[in-house]
């Protein structure tokens, strides 16, 4: 493992509030700053940086917490020695050979991605040399995808063989294992390995680091399923990647592209468009619309034309908005998609479309009209009805009375009638959001609770009085001393769940040991899940006040409840829990 003096220096050196403020807007508040929640959906501000950052974050509406590394762990998806080597390069901090040797033995996601590169290398050089490629070669030529782009794309071809790629790696050193967890390779009921794509014309997909993360493949003829692709493996994630964002990502700073498919991208790239990205065949994940918020203000939804599409298209709109990013949407018609559009018409008429793109209010506006009759009144309140909802959702009064005027143009209603149903419906929503916002935050606290430490349930008191000692060892030496040194008497046995046991042995454990205790050298230990509950014991207790007598009284409750328990005396009944919580007795 890492080395606990790279781990502190790194969560020394990292000054948590530039980290976290280079994916989310911080906002000062007190001696904290807070922003949304990059890890779940909220509209106002629960995910909160303490102190300079030194201090740790959390995030009082889904329980994420801990310090910096745990952050970027969660943020980029990465593994625990990765998150460390990604904050120690920033810091300028080189971690010793030892230890990334260890991680390149440990999690075999680095190994995945060497294999893909080499298998990339292999279907590209077969696509550009091999005389069993020639009909792919035309393939691609008769779809109009040149030479410069195939190249750009890295774009390959895996012979019908079935063994091809497979041969080549074993000669690389790759076992069959590696091979089928890649999703490279599958193996038939007799054990044999056998390349997974065959006889298809490969799309690399690759990241934002450019590692070679997965691959599509396409048949050439009329074979089902038209593409394959790689499922998830411990070096992809799908719904967390968008295809050519590697390249994207530089030219996004106006607006950034979203269309379905491998072939719309690579024709709009090579048209010109170098800001199109797409998701793997896949409607776009809350995740996706998070990543895309990163790194545009604006995303042009480009669909295809048919149901599917525009079903993508309204859920685009819906996560992209949720988000802050500003939507537009492009009209093909006369073709089915991008490509085929861009191959018909050309580049030219392409960028008229990209300009005439409607704002998601006149799309959505304009879906509302193509579902009635104007001329007939019923049909007109039916649409008024359903454009003062459209236009409640959005938060800018100027933009609301411009929206009201135009909806109410085009429906003969009163401007003042529309005016005043959008209020009504802004009162209504805004009673709603309150509510679920409430019910949301309740909700993630039970479910976190319950799964981090589910055993709390059954004894509320010694599970209050658990949380009390933890938070208060997590943050002051003194309380940590006390119990170490024995002047406060609390053993591992005296906690009522496993999670205290285990939390309170290992700060035990790091007091006595030569480094003393750390937070991120806990927090290694732990998961996610556990790093977050522990920093809502800290930050719960922060707000409260701290004294030995109270963790004395703390720990005499568990000494209590444990002696009951091995007596056999307390099994609370859900009546005598609700008694409790009625007398304010367990609680503080
Ligand atoms: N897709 C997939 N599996 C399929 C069909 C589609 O994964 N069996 C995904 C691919 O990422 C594809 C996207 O969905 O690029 C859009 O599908 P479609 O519109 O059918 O394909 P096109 O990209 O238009 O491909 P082509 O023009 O080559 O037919
Ligand atoms: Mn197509």
């Amino acid at each position: 493992m890492i080395p606990r003096e790279i781990i502190e220096e790194v969560t020394r050196r990292t000054d948590l509030v530039a980290l976290a403020g280079s994916y989310i807007q911080l906002k000062k508040a007190g001696s904290n700053w807070v922003g949304l929640c990059p890890f779940h959906s909220e509209n106002s501000p629960s995910f909160t940086v303490f102190g300079g950052g030194q201090e740790g974050f959390y995030c009082f509406g889904c329980g994420a917490g801990g310090d910096a590394i745990s952050f970027v762990k969660r943020i980029e998806n990465l593994e625990y020695p990765e998150a460390v080597e990604l904050l120690a390069a920033r810091a300028g901090i080189e971690i010793p050979e030892d230890a990334s040797a260890a991680r390149r033995r440990g999690p075999d996601r680095s190994r995945i991605r060497e294999m893909n590169k080499e298998a990339a290398v292999f279907f590209h050089s077969v696509l550009m040399n091999s005389p069993q490629a020639a009909e792919a070669r035309e393939y691609l030529a008769k779809r109009k995808i040149g030479t410069p782009a195939i190249r750009r794309f890295y774009l390959g071809y895996n012979p019908a063989d079935g063994y091809a790629l497979r041969d080549h790696l074993a000669s690389k050193g790759y076992t069959p294992e590696e091979m089928t967890a890649g999703f490279l390779c599958g193996r038939s009921q007799g054990g044999r390995i056998y390349d997974y794509f065959r006889d298809r014309v490969m799309f690399p997909i690759v990241d934002t680091s450019r590692n070679i993360v997965a691959f599509g493949g396409r048949v050439m003829g009329d074979i089902k399923p038209k593409y394959l692709n790689t499922s998830d493996t411990p070096a992809f994630n799908k719904s967390k990647t968008l295809f050519a964002l590697n390249y994207a990502k530089d030219f996004c700073s106006d607006s950034l592209i979203l269309c379905e498919g491998y072939m719309d991208v690579i024709s709009m790239h090579q048209a010109g468009f170098q800001n199109a990205v797409a998701t793997l065949g896949t409607a776009i994940t809350e995740e996706h619309a998070r990543i895309i918020s990163r790194y545009t203000k604006k995303v042009i939804l480009s669909y295809d034309s048919d149901e599917a599409g525009t079903a993508a298209t309204a859920k685009a709109m819906k996560r992209l908005g949720a988000v802050g990013v500003e939507v537009r949407v492009l009209r093909i018609e006369g073709a089915k998609d991008p490509d085929e559009y861009i191959v018909k018409y050309g580049a030219d008429s392409f960028r008229r479309l990209l300009e005439d793109s409607l704002t998601g209010f006149d799309y959505r506006l304009g879906k509302i009209m193509s579902g009635i009759n104007p001329d007939i009144p019923e049909d007109r309140l039916k649409a008024a009805g359903e454009a003062a909802k459209l236009i409640a959702g959005y938060g800018s009064a100027v933009v609301r009375d411009t929206y009201v005027a135009k909806a109410a143009g085009l429906l003969s209603v009163k401007p003042d009638s529309l005016a005043s149903d959008v209020a009504r419906e802004r009162r209504r929503a805004a009673r709603r959001q309150e509510r679920e916002e409430s019910e949301n935050a309740i909700s993630a606290a039970q479910y976190l609770g319950d799964r981090v430490n589910p055993e709390s349930a059954g004894n509320i008191r010694a599970a209050a009085a658990e949380d009390t000692v933890l938070g208060m060892m997590l943050m002051y030496d003194e309380y940590r001393q006390a119990a170490a040194g024995g002047a406060v008497r609390l053993t591992e046995d005296d906690f009522y769940t496993s999670f205290g046991k285990k939390i309170f042995s290992l700060i035990i454990g790091l007091q006595k040991s030569d480094g003393g205790f750390s937070f991120p050298v806990l927090a290694s230990e732990l998961t996610d899940d556990e790093t977050g509950r522990l920093e809502g014991c800290r930050v719960r207790r922060a707000g409260l006040e701290n004294s030995m007598g109270i963790f004395e009284s703390a720990a005499s409750v568990l000494a209590g409840e444990s002696e009951a328990k091995r007596r056999g005396a307390e099994h609370l009944s859900l009546d005598e829990i609700l008694r409790r919580k009625r007398e304010g007795t367990g609680f503080r």
